[in-house]
């Protein structure tokens, strides 16, 4: 018998109402390899430099959340970073390529950004003192942070017209900067150089043969400056928007083999944060799906032009200009949020930066109260149990069900994540899941309906034997409160996510269900189901 592990999961909708045609939906999950493989620090969110004067659309909603300003030693951030164990922290933004670092002849004067009519976005230069960069420092050591730190890109080149800039880069401050980085021992795991400079640029656009040059000349000086160091700082760029292929092929083969560890690329497929079509973008699965040729794009412009190098996602906050005040903080973005984390996955990305953890309107933390929106526990469960190898999926019926799968972090067995966009379909489900060689072979889903029917009737297949039904599985089922999409407060198995009585993040708890029984999605809402006795050859 060939050992061949392909797991088929059926999903069987029967109708609930007679009147109704029905349709089968087949998840087929191929456990026998993985499609893509994801970091274990795959999960990550960003803190910006934007001031408290930073507003669009009348509102001002940064308040005091910037890398200058943020209050470090609130305990919602110290817990809502320890809850990951170790959660990935991109510190960058807009104003990044316009950050000084107060160290050597920069030291005096260190002032903030302040309002500047011509500066770029409107703002002066910013400075980053020593003494701000050893507390953000004290805060990611005690959490167990992985911080990814951009560099101001910008240094030494000048204006030459409109969004244009030239010169080489000035490196003499970063390279200061690394050098007291380093001495102090703060363990930054990748340098990021640049924000938005690349492609056609949004504020500002750098010549991909001249940002070429200064990425093989920022990896000597970390090459030379960790030479005595245990850890090895991974180099990432240029965290743009890919809107020019031929800008992304040129960066990554001039810079050449080993330079570029990994290319960053932005997310803001929703519209402006004050866009009334939000909400219709998220439910609409055409819309989501769109991303995906960037996502294959990215892929392909790697393996063609720099197989060294991985994509990541250094940025993505869904609505830009801060987000949607009516939408980025509420349930119905975990729908755009854990569907953008299930497609980079599958093509091969290695990190997804949320912008933002905590500042704007989608933050994961409300800027404010500093407590957990919605999306901070999508993100969160994902971590847990959403684990690095990603396993192909063949799904066929409604668009409304989207479907991921990966091998179980941190145990046996596969996790699914469904994402149930239908509000008004009517359907029960049936879940089966296969391990049945011969109908692997055979190409399960061409079986006859009477084949289905009758595998259907008898037993669960979740590995080489056949469950006698008393194996369970997990479902963590996320719902809006009172069944308003635009809720702040999610459900957990019908239980409101907020903090407990003691401040503390609340248990994610799943509901224990047998194996065999039927899954059950609500209209509109969102279930990751473990199943700890999948056989996967790829998870083993
Ligand atoms: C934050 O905590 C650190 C270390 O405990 C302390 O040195 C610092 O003064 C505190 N900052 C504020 C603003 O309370
Ligand atoms: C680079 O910047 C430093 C610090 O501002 C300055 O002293 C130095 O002259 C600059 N180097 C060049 C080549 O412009
Ligand atoms: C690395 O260590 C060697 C020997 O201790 C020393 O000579 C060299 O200057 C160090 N390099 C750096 C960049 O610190
Ligand atoms: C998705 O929601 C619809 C809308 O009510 C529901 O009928 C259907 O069963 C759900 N789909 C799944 C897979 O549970």
């Amino acid at each position: 018998m060939s050992f061949k592990l392909v797991l088929v999961l059926f999903l069987y909708f029967l109708p609930a109402i007679s009147t109704q045609d029905y349709e089968d939906i087949t998840v087929i999950i191929k456990g026998s390899a993985t499609e893509a493989e994801i970091d274990d620090n795959f999960v990550c969110a960003t803190i910006d430099w934007w001031p408290p004067e930073k507003c669009n659309y009348n509102q001002c909603p940064w308040g005091q959340s910037s890398v200058l300003n943020l209050n470090l030693n609130h305990t919602y951030i110290s817990k809502a970073i320890k809850a990951f164990k170790h959660l990935r922290i991109r510190v960058g933004g807009s104003l990044q390529d316009q950050v000084t670092y107060g160290v050597g002849s920069l030291e005096l004067p260190c002032d903030p950004f302040s309002k500047m009519s011509g500066g770029l976005f409107g703002f002066s230069e910013g400075c980053l003192s020593l003494s701000r960069w050893d507390e953000l420092n004290l805060l990611f050591l005690r959490t167990g942070a992985v911080v990814t730190f951009g560099l101001n890109a910008l240094f030494g080149r000048h204006r030459v017209g409109k969004g244009i800039w030239r010169g080489s880069w000035n490196s003499s401050n970063a390279r200061d900067f690394i050098e007291y980085t380093i001495s102090k021992g703060y363990p930054v795991d990748s340098w990021e150089f640049g924000n938005e400079l690349s492609g056609h640029g949004v504020g500002a656009k750098v010549d991909s043969q001249q940002y070429a040059k200064d990425l093989i000349i920022l990896k000597a000086m970390l090459d030379e400056l960790y030479k005595n160091s245990s850890s090895k700082p991974l180099l990432v760029a240029p965290g743009g928007f890919f809107d020019d292929q031929q800008w992304y092929a040129e960066l990554l083969e001039v810079s050449g083999p080993g330079v570029l560890n990994a290319l960053s690329h932005h997310v803001y497929n929703l519209g402006a944060g004050n866009d009334p079509k939000i909400e219709r973008r998220i439910m609409n699965p055409q819309h989501l799906s769109q991303f995906a040729d960037t996502f294959r794009n990215v892929k392909l412009t790697i393996e063609r032009h720099g197989p060294w190098s991985s994509a990541w996602v250094g940025e993505a906050g869904g609505a830009y200009n801060s987000g949607s005040l009516l939408v980025s903080n509420t349930f119905l973005n975990s729908f755009w949020y854990l569907d953008q984390l299930g497609m980079a996955s599958k093509y091969n990305t290695k990190v997804y930066c949320r912008q933002t953890l905590i500042g704007g309107n989608y933050g994961l933390l409300d800027t404010k109260t500093f407590k957990p929106n919605p999306d901070f526990y999508s993100a969160l469960l994902w971590h847990k149990l959403m684990g690095k190898e990603v396993l192909t999926i063949d799904i066929s019926g409604s668009p409304f069900l989207r479907a991921y799968a990966h091998c179980r972090k941190d145990g046996t067995g596969v996790t699914l994540l469904l994402i149930n966009l239908s509000e008004s379909s009517v359907f029960r489900v049936w879940v089966r899941n296969d391990l049945n060689v011969d109908l692997a072979e055979g190409g399960g889903i061409e079986r006859d309906s009477s084949f289905m029917h009758g595998l259907k009737q008898t037993v669960s297949w979740v590995g080489a034997k056949a469950s006698d039904g008393s194996q369970t599985r997990e479902e963590y089922h996320l719902t809006a409160k009172d069944g308003r999409h635009l809720s702040r407060i999610m459900l957990l198995n019908g239980t409101p996510l907020q903090l407990n009585e003691d401040d503390e993040i609340p248990e994610l708890s799943p509901l224990l269900v047998a194996v065999n029984s039927p899954l059950v999605l609500d209209p509109v809402s969102i279930a990751f189901v473990v199943f700890p006795s999948f056989e996967a050859r790829a998870c083993a």
